[in-house]
């Protein structure tokens, strides 16, 4: 199969970044551990980043048929855009959303999500391994 892991806006910056909430780890290293997480099990990954929320919802748009499944980290994007919302809605390509941080367990407005409830399903609090828990629930 083949997945694409799409992360938003300020996702560049991980490893940069609130190391306290999203860690050390520097988002290139990340994608070469979700790649060979992928790769050892017969599958591929790509990965796609942008701070822009049209972009965003062209490379949704664009992901569709071409993917078996997106893995999306839309970053602050998660909690208001209905245009991210309406992109995943408007695909056949399953979307899993994903946060590092445990969003239930931090600010009042990042307690919501307007994504969810057009995801397949969400992951939360694991840190880079929200991303592997996410391409292997589309492996069960
Ligand atoms: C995040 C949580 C969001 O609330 C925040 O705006 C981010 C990252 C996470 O991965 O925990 O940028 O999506």
């Amino acid at each position: 199969m083949k997945f694409l892991v799409l992360n938003g806006v300020n996702l560049n910056l991980t490893g940069k970044r609130e190391r306290g909430v999203y860690g050390n780890e520097s988002w290139e290293n990340i994608e070469g551990e979700i790649a060979a997480f992928a790769r050892e099990r017969g599958h591929e990954a790509d990965f796609r980043q942008s701070n822009l929320e049209g972009e965003i919802c062209t490379i949704l748009q664009e992901a569709d048929g071409k993917y078996d499944g997106v893995i999306l980290n839309a970053g602050a994007y998660t909690h208001y855009s209905i245009a991210i919302r309406d992109a995943i809605a408007a695909i056949a390509t399953p979307v899993v959303e994903v946060h590092m941080s445990n969003v239930q367990a931090r600010e009042e407005f990042r307690k919501h999500s307007v994504l969810t409830g057009v995801c397949r399903g969400e992951i939360l609090g694991f840190g880079k391994n929200s991303y592997i828990l996410a391409l292997e629930s589309f492996l069960l």
